[in-house]
């Protein structure tokens, strides 16, 4: 879809439909929306006056025009309680806008610059979010079916000032890309797990790394082996995929020896080993890389970006499947740290890859750590769908990656990691195992990877939860939502500026 800016009345524009918009409980509209609603010799305030149009957020109604203005449809977003609202509910809105209209059969749309002006949103950061959720709203993955609807080919952002046109032109291209790399993540995820498997992980980071010019590099299972690897590899022995442990880097800052960190837990599928899971529902375990997939695409946005700060992206990738040859509960692995690892549950497979690219990014030198995982169920029970639990060592770190995904409108919520139950994850006969008892399993679980963290600001997102949606709602569909993409680039973002501060 092509998006510009603009200069122009709403009302005059020449497109299949047009969107103005409505605050919860205002009965009189103003702007562009009574523009357009004096237009239509009243049909929206006539509308609003017995109840049909309410405003509530995301809800969208449509009135046709008749010849009255050149577009034939005007869709007023409702944007809920003003005192709600901020930049987040403009990406939502844009995505419901757009779905609607998308299923109307419009294929040009023009839209007013929805919040700006209220709550802190400016012209910049409204014009960005509707970019943002417009394309990631209209996301679809077609490459197994027909899409059901044709494409919206065309959105117009609609201003008055003519002035801005250059800068919202800036910050549409930044949402654009942005988006695209959620989406591109979305469809790793989506792609299943017959096609996406650890070599076709290590194939999509070479990709990227061609096309934005970062440097990649793939370990196969026996440069594992002489590293020393055993937690990683143990969770691959199952599969007859090989493992690959990819890295992609960034190198913005020439000047500087410090490489951030990001590293993503890449099971390409758990079916949860000899520790099998439940068949019901195991399908979606195709999406335990999507971690794997938001740190990799977060790179290719972040190459495009240019901000001034060196990243590096670390990948272990493999399945997790049963066999002759997999791994049992009751192993022990040595991990690439020296660690002895007693495995009680090969279903905790996740917290074991993720232990020895841990000990890797430390060697590398990278500091501080990101990971992102599709970690755990108890994630999921303990905070629901909307929120990704963050973990942390060091607080000014956690504060700093709550910062910026509070931008992108990612929802993340800190947890504890109380020093008393790290004994649940004492083991008798190894330094640790890879399970505590049944509750606060996600907990139990960063604890398990802060045994592979030295003194290093490091924050673990646990994103089971996010990762995957059953629900269309805003700016999210159905399938793999590509959570962490736009938090990752965004904290690359305001660490270069940070650091250009100083
Ligand atoms: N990949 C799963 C976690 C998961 C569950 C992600 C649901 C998305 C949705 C992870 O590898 C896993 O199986 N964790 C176990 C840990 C347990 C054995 C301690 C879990 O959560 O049940
Ligand atoms: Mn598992
Ligand atoms: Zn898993």
């Amino acid at each position: 879809m092509e998006i510009k800016v603009i200069v122009g009345d709403i009302a005059q524009i020449e497109a299949d439909a047009i969107v103005v918009n409505l605050f919860e409980g205002v009965e009189q509209p103003g702007g562009a929306t009574a523009a357009v609603d004096e237009a239509l010799d009243g049909a929206i305030s006539s509308r609003i006056s017995r109840g049909e149009i309410k405003g509530k957020f995301g809800e969208i109604n449509i009135v046709h025009t008749f010849g009255k203005l050149t577009a034939e449809i005007v869709a007023i977003a409702g944007l809920g309680k003003r005192q709600d609202f901020n930049a987040d509910k403009v990406r939502g809105v844009a995505g419901e806008f757009c779905r609607v209209l998308r299923k109307l059969n419009c294929h040009k749309i023009a839209t007013i610059l929805h919040g700006a002006g209220m709550g802190g949103i400016g012209l910049e950061s409204s014009t960005e979010a509707i970019t943002e959720g417009a394309l990631l709203g209209l996301y679809s993955f077609t490459k197994y079916k027909k899409p059901e609807y044709g494409d919206i080919e065309e959105m117009l952002i609609v201003i008055r000032e003519k002035g801005k046109v250059p800068i919202l032109e800036l910050a549409i291209g930044k949402g654009k890309l942005v988006a695209s790399a959620t989406n591109a993540a979305r469809d790793m995820v989506n792609e299943p797990a017959n096609y996406m498997t650890p070599s076709q992980m290590a194939e999509a980071a070479k990709e990227i790394a061609s096309k934005y010019s970062l440097e990649f590099k793939v370990f196969d299972r026996e440069d594992m082996e002489a590293m020393g690897m055993g937690a990683l590899l143990g969770v691959a022995k199952g599969s007859n995929q090989p493992p690959k442990l990819i890295t992609l880097s960034y190198k913005g800052d020439e000047r500087s020896e410090k490489v951030l960190g990001f590293l993503g837990k890449g099971i390409t599928f758990d079916s949860g080993g000899i520790s099998i899971k439940p068949s019901e529902g195991m399908g979606e375990m195709k999406d335990d890389m999507a971690g794997a997939a938001a740190v990799m695409t977060a790179l290719g946005a972040i190459a495009q970006l240019k901000p001034k700060i060196n990243v590096t992206a670390i990948i272990p990738a493999t399945e997790n499947l049963p066999s002759g040859t997999a791994l049992k509960p009751g192993d022990v692995l040595k991990a690439l740290n020296g660690k002895t690892i007693e495995v009680i549950s090969t279903d905790a497979e996740g917290r074991l890859i993720l232990a020895d690219a841990l000990s890797y990014a430390q060697k590398l030198g990278l500091s501080p750590l990101i990971d992102l995982a599709t970690l755990t169920g108890a994630c999921r029970v303990a905070l629901g769908t909307l929120y990704s639990g963050l973990f942390g060592n060091d607080q000014d770190l956690v504060d700093k990656v709550l910062r910026a995904a509070g931008k992108t409108g990612e929802r993340m919520w800190q947890m504890p990691m109380p020093e008393e139950y790290k004994e649940q994850n004492k083991s008798e006969i190894a330094d640790v195992k890879n399970t505590g008892n049944r509750y606060g399993g996600a907990i139990t679980a960063a604890l398990f990877l802060a045994e592979f963290v030295d003194n290093n600001p490091w924050v673990h997102i646990d994103i089971a939860g996010t990762a995957f949606s059953t629900k269309e709602s805003g700016y999210i569909i159905k399938g793999a939502t590509g959570v962490g993409v736009r938090t990752l680039v965004e904290l690359a973002l305001s660490e270069a500026k940070s650091q250009e501060a100083i």
